[in-house]
């Protein structure tokens, strides 16, 4: 008999993991920047929308599927796995559980590259677990990068992601600094002395990015060499001085689909399609990074309407109830992602717990979408959510 408390809602697996992890894991996934303002916010903003049901409309068949790729598979419901660093401090076979999870269960896994398991073993698991499920082809990953200054690291890691069959390649832009944690600075959080960076890490027998380019430097000039990497860790720093270059020079060293997560506003949604962008994210990395950034739902209608379906429009933040993921549709998202909830899942039950997760959403969504009488997502707009009145919200 199992022991675990019995999980309803995203809300208990997050009072699970509260109740089990260790303070300073448990710090570092929850954690907002400085006062958690735009935290607090992200998951407020659900609640300023009512839904708007329509009635006898022929619910019984509910088409709830979505591409995450034009040409790729058809996902059970609009909802991918958004990518977060250091899974193993939620359960030991972290980034592992996740990807069976996400192989098992149809849907797209977004990989940190600050992964406690390389991408390629991320990759295999899950390729196998989707074959296991019995879903034909491979499995979808992406690979979230950030662009190192010392460039040839992350060359060297699309390289593997492209040679291991990831999908895109995530470029995170709300990083060129990391936001100010204060948990993090008060615990004097470390990364546990027995976890490594495994997609930096020499000794599992991977090749580091730094390796894989003077590799290619030394077939024309063998006197070219790169740093060393300190084995396991994030090999420098993010690049502060990136610009919208950066999506030429990508499209030199690769010829994934590049997707930019992270972006708050029109002006740059507009120029995500005037540099080639193939999606993009929006984004405010779970009010890790800004504080005081406007929570997401926010910001998501003016963007879709600049995008205008040139490209798809992704979005994250705050997802915890299948409602939420319908309003999101309704404003304009193409596809939803969830953070936190995945690392209390799996702080739960590793794959299984992830897998649980991942159908209590599911159930959620098809319920808001009959009871709301939607019968296919490519219905959701506007017209099915009316704005709560302030005085309202007060008293909820
Ligand atoms: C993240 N996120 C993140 N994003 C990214 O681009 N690279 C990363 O390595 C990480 N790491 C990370 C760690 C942890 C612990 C969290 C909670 C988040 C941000 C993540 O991809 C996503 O944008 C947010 O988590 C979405 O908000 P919710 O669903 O957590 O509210
Ligand atoms: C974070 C980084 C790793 O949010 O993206 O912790």
């Amino acid at each position: 008999m199992s022991h675990k408390p019995r999980v309803l809602t995203i809300d208990d697996l997050e009072s699970y993991a509260n109740a089990h992890l260790p303070k300073f894991a448990r710090d570092y996934f929850n954690g907002g920047a400085l006062d958690s303002i735009t935290l607090r916010a992200n998951r407020a903003a659900y609640a300023r929308h009512w839904i708007r049901p329509r009635v006898l409309r022929d619910v019984a068949n509910l088409n709830l599927s979505a591409r995450a790729f034009p040409d790729g598979h058809s996902l059970p419901f609009p909802l991918c796995v958004a990518p977060a660093a250091m899974q193993k401090m939620a359960h030991p076979e972290g980034e592992a559980a996740t990807a069976r999870a996400c192989g098992a269960y149809g849907t797209v896994m977004g990989l940190s590259s600050f992964s406690m398991t390389g991408l390629e073993e991320v990759k295999r698991e899950a390729d196998g677990t989707r074959a296991k499920a019995g879903l034909e082809g491979g499995s979808e990953c992406v690979l979230q990068m950030y662009l190192f200054e010392n460039r040839s690291v992350s060359e060297g890691l699309i390289w593997r992601a492209e040679a291991a069959g990831y999908k895109a390649i995530v470029l995170t832009v709300d990083t060129p600094y990391f936001g100010r944690r204060l948990t993090e600075i008060r615990n004097e959080f470390r990364v546990p002395p027995h976890l490594r960076m495994a997609n930096f890490d020499a000794s599992l027998g991977v090749k580091t990015g730094s390796e894989l380019r003077t590799e290619e430097l030394a077939k024309t000039n063998p006197s070219n060499s790169s740093a060393k990497l300190e084995s396991g860790q994030p090999p420098n720093k993010n690049d502060p001085s990136m610009t919208w270059n950066v999506i030429s020079y990508l499209r030199t060293v690769t010829k994934l689909p590049i997707w930019l997560k992270g972006i708050l506003s029109v002006e740059d949604a507009e120029l995500a399609v005037e540099y080639g962008v193939d999606a993009i994210i929006v984004s405010n990395h779970g009010g890790r990074q800004l504080d005081c950034a406007p929570p997401t739902l926010e910001v998501l209608p003016g963007i879709a309407k600049v995008i205008n379906g040139r490209i798809p429009v992704h979005f994250d933040g705050g997802v915890r109830r299948g409602s939420d993921i319908f309003k999101a549709l309704c404003l304009g998202a193409d596809m939803v992602w969830i953070g936190r909830p995945a690392l209390w899942a799996i702080a739960y039950d590793g794959e299984n717990g992830l897998k649980l997760a991942l159908s209590i959403l599911e159930d959620e969504f098809r319920s808001c979408m009959g009871l709301a009488g939607c019968s296919n997502v490519k219905q959701l707009g506007p017209e099915y959510l009316m704005p709560a009145h302030p005085d309202i919200l007060s008293k909820l």
